[in-house]
């Protein structure tokens, strides 16, 4: 039985070059960046699509610059403001709303979608491409998180695949690569995905009651947009991370460990039972793994510096202080606790990082608001379907604001 929702070399279909591409979350941070590999390889893609959030000014640039004949934004103001910033003479059609997003990701003509939008707000388009059977270059790891399930189970009707942008995932796609052939993996023994620690690691809780919103902003290591960058300062981008693991590879959660290395040069480690661990290293440039993820199984250079290892000279590990950051733990416990909890730990992140970006909780509140969710959440059955898990996830966010209120 496969029980991953990645692509094995025994299982890669036909995905010529130039593949058509469309990039749903091209404004922001993996979406510029992967536009940057797309603009150094012109002759490997034709973009098709771009959507954006609400960023009209960059993603007229992008479109002026890749010219694709669908755009969508999120409302009617945007698109219009878009549509005064584009170029004379290039007309295509704007899309908006929620639903457009969805249309994009099946669009006939489209091989290969970049899932980049932040956030819940991804998932359906997401869905949508893995029902239209189309190769999923998945950088909304949320996705995975509110309804992997549902992912993996649209992958196996349709054909669809998806390939890891994260770089934790990519590395261990690349370091699982030739050793699980369709999907038995009877000789891998665990996961170890690698954090950086965040900005805040080794601080104590007196600190972490005090940190600004500036400070969570400022990852040591990685360039990235704000709701990641506190997910990585919470730590509970790893264990956002750690299910997404769980659903691309198929395994429990107790067989996923996580390993802080602050250099972030080490992306993550696959372990065998024979003791061997395979490794990723390279430099925290995501334009790596987005690259990877486009053109899987072709390689191609990127204009970056490469890593030297003499430079770096130090790499070191230990393990995460999950008593001050409980994020991770409470991920482990909700993809533990049933099918709905990572739907509710998923909404009640967000609205944590937004309450404490707009300066209404302070730091320490995020994980007691998760927590809170997860305690008052009682588990959808089994069968859920993706509108049971999107009201999971209204209720949750309802009934926190409400309490804020
Ligand atoms: N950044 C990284 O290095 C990195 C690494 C690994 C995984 N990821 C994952 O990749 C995804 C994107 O992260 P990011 O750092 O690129 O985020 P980001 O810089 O904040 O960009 C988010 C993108 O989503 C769009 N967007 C926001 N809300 C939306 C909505 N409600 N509907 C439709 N589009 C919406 C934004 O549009 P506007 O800006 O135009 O409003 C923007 O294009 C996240 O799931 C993140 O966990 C990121």
């Amino acid at each position: 039985m496969k029980t991953y929702i990645s692509l094995w070399p025994s299982a890669a279909p036909e995905a010529p070059f130039p593949r058509t591409l469309a990039v749903l979350g091209s404004t922001g941070s993996i979406g510029v960046s992967a536009l940057r590999v797309v603009a150094e390889h012109p002759g490997l893609f034709r973009v098709a699509a771009l959507a954006g959030g609400r960023n009209a000014k960059r993603l007229a640039e992008q479109a002026a610059a890749h010219r694709p004949a669908v755009l969508a934004v999120l409302d009617n103001a945007t698109a219009n403001e878009l549509r005064a910033l584009l170029p004379a003479g290039y007309a295509p059609e704007i899309l908006t709303g929620p639903g457009g997003y969805e249309t994009i990701a099946a669009l006939p003509q489209v091989d290969l979608v970049l899932s980049a939008i932040v956030g819940a707000a991804g998932f359906l388009p997401t869905l949508a491409a893995a029902r239209a059977g189309k190769r999923i270059a998945l950088a909304n790891k949320e996705s995975l998180v509110l309804g992997g399930r549902l992912i993996r189970a649209a992958c196996r009707a349709s054909g669809a695949i998806v390939l890891p942008v994260d770089s934790e995932h990519n590395a261990l796609f690349q370091a699982l690569c030739g050793h699980i052939e369709d999907g038995h993996g009877a000789d891998l023994d665990k996961l170890i995905l690698t954090a950086s620690g965040g900005p805040f690691r080794g601080r104590d809780a007196a600190f972490l009651a005090a940190v600004t919103p500036a400070q969570a902003l400022h990852h040591p290591n990685w360039s990235m947009g704000a709701k990641i960058s506190v997910d990585s300062a919470t730590l509970m981008n790893k264990g956002l991370e750690v299910i997404e693991a769980c659903q691309l590879y198929g395994l429990p959660v107790e067989r996923v460990e996580v390993l802080v290395h602050p250099q972030s040069i080490v992306h993550s480690l696959v372990e065998y039972i024979d003791g061997s661990q395979l490794a990723h290293l390279g430099v925290p440039d995501m334009r790596i793994p987005i690259a990877h993820s486009l053109c899987y199984p072709l390689r191609v250079s990127l204009s970056m510096p490469r890593l030297n290892l003499a430079t770096v000279g130090t790499l070191t590990f230990e393990k995460p202080d999950e008593g001050l950051f409980p994020c991770l733990r409470l991920a482990k416990q909700a993809y533990a606790a049933s099918h709905s909890h990572p739907a509710v730990l998923n909404a009640a992140n967000e609205v944590a990082v937004d309450l404490f970006l707009s300066g209404r909780i302070t730091f320490l509140d995020i994980p007691r608001l998760i927590e809170t969710a997860l305690e008052r959440h009682a588990a959808l059955p089994d069968n859920a379907d993706a509108a049971d898990l999107l009201a999971a996830d209204a209720d949750t966010r309802q009934r926190l604001l409400a309490d804020q209120a």
